[in-house]
């Protein structure tokens, strides 16, 4: 009888692993901090042109750019003279399931296929479960979606139950769980019952299938404007988002652009708290993944992440919750567009930062969502009301995540703020610090970190002096 307690599923994860996505993560490492990081992402063998073949099969990929002519006069208006970028939105709403993580799930799901699975597992709150579930039934494919949906309570946060709904919808069987610890265990068992394809969201796979956004971007933009966008600005999470766009960008030959990441300002909320959990307006787009993610990036479901945002971010901006719902507002009065929280979230911060940018500038939204049911921001709103938040108008540096969202009352006090990526660099250096001693590090690790940290290998030393004798100490990595 196979022994199906927590321990004993956890110890033959590596295993699971192997055999319901085809990947043997082994070869690629170097240490227990380096790997080599191309090598897995061209182990695939797919060229960008085939991945835009798969993607069109499934109603995934070139989706329209628009110029928001209306709100960039706006942000003119309230600019220095010569100041304010041209703001134009790559609309992502338009693939099948509504957003960019169709993108993400299509090369999972023709994997899947061709391999013979007979169907798909992921774990995901969010967008990508209705994603994976989309292109699991244009491959005829099973999909069963394991999701944190609860509190302790009982109580969903109003956009996760409509993340749920549209897995529904699209024919996956949703596990339903409360937030905790279980989720891990629950997607290894289902993999490990069923035999289906494990859709992580962080493997090569997900993150070659992003490429092709960046790519839409960059060419587009070259094709219209006759040079490449001075910035493009990404909502980030876990970070496959701002991987895939900014390596489709680099293959396009937009290497100057300026890849911005953007979240929402959720510090103080700790996310795997059980109150926490549902105090937030956010799901995703926010510091409470962004964060994490940027700075240890292979917490996740597969030993290796594809997704490593910090690699590849020139810049992190934050925006706090009621800007956001402000802009949401004005993308549809102003630009007959209705649209979903996380593209939102980075068509903030691009109106901040295109007040500082110049007039011939070009700065791109790099996605939209859906929106429609507890998405909406109503529904955010009168669902955060009934928890004691306090809803108001006034100075956006007012809201405090948890207790009181602000909501500016006019375009000039949208700001935002910048995050400090050295920050994000030493903390990274330290979680590396205690998955292996510095006194250990050979020129392979600091090379790869330095290449993680998109910084040089003097510059980790010197992080790393800085954490003293006492930086290294933990043995294990996950
Ligand atoms: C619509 C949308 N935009 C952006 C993000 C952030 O992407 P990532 O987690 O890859 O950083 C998500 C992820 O949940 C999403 O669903």
């Amino acid at each position: 009888m196979t022994d199906n307690s927590y321990q004993a599923v956890m110890a033959r994860k590596n295993d699971i692993m192997r055999s319901s996505l085809g990947l043997d993560y082994d070869q690629f490492n170097l240490s227990p901090i380096a790997f080599d990081y191309e090598a897995m992402m061209n182990s695939s063998g797919y060229s960008l042109e085939e991945i835009t073949a798969i993607q069109r099969e499934t109603k995934v990929g070139g989706t329209p750019l628009h110029e928001l002519r209306r709100l960039t006069e706006a942000v003119r208006r309230i600019s220095e003279p010569g100041k304010g970028a041209r703001i134009l939105v790559k609309d992502e709403a338009a693939n099948a399931s509504g957003s960019f993580k169709a993108r993400r799930a299509s090369i999972s799901a023709f994997e899947a296929q061709s391999k013979g699975f007979k169907g798909m597992v992921t774990a995901t709150s969010g967008n990508y479960g209705a994603a994976v579930a989309s292109q699991a039934a244009q491959r005829n494919l099973k999909c069963i979606v394991v999701q944190e949906v609860y509190d302790s309570q009982r109580i969903g946060q109003p956009e996760i139950v409509e993340k749920s709904r549209a897995c529904e919808a699209y024919g996956a069987e949703v596990l339903k769980l409360t937030v905790g610890p279980e989720l891990f265990y629950v997607l290894l068992r289902t993999l490990e019952e069923t035999g289906f394809f494990n859709a992580s969201l962080y493997t090569p796979f997900g993150i070659l299938g992003v490429e092709t956004l960046g790519a839409e971007i960059g060419e587009e933009v070259q094709a219209r404007y006759g040079k490449s966008p001075d910035v493009v600005v990404v909502t980030n999470a876990g970070g496959g988002n701002l991987t895939g766009t900014a390596r489709g960008l680099r293959r396009v030959g937009a290497e100057e652009t300026t890849v911005m990441a953007v979240s929402v300002d959720l510090s103080g909320l700790h996310m795997a708290s059980d109150t926490a959990f549902n105090n937030k307006s956010f799901t995703t787009g926010h510091t409470g993944f962004g964060v994490p993610f940027a700075t240890w990036p292979d917490r996740v479901d597969v030993p290796r992440n594809a997704a490593r945002a910090l690699r590849y971010m020139d810049g992190y901006h934050l925006v706090t919750q009621g800007e956001v719902f402000y802009l949401t507002e004005l993308l549809t009065k102003m630009e007959g567009l209705e649209r979903g929280p996380a593209g939102n979230t980075s068509l903030t911060a691009a109106v901040a930062l295109a007040r500082q940018m110049d007039e011939d500038q070009i700065i791109v939204v790099q996605e939209t969502e859906y929106t429609g049911a507890g998405k909406h921001h109503n529904s955010q709103l009168s669902f955060a009301r009934s928890r004691g938040i306090e809803v108001r108008r006034g100075d956006p540096a007012d809201n405090v995540p948890g207790r009181t969202i602000v909501i500016p009352e006019r375009l000039d006090q949208v700001a935002g703020k910048p995050l400090d990526l050295e920050r994000m660099r030493a903390s990274y250096i330290k979680h590396a610090a205690s998955v292996l001693p510095v006194d250990q590090w050979s020129e392979v690790d600091i090379n790869f970190l330095a290449e993680d940290a998109n910084t040089t290998s003097e510059h980790v030393q010197e992080i790393a002096a800085g954490l003293g004798a006492g930086g290294a100490t933990s043995t294990g990595r996950n």
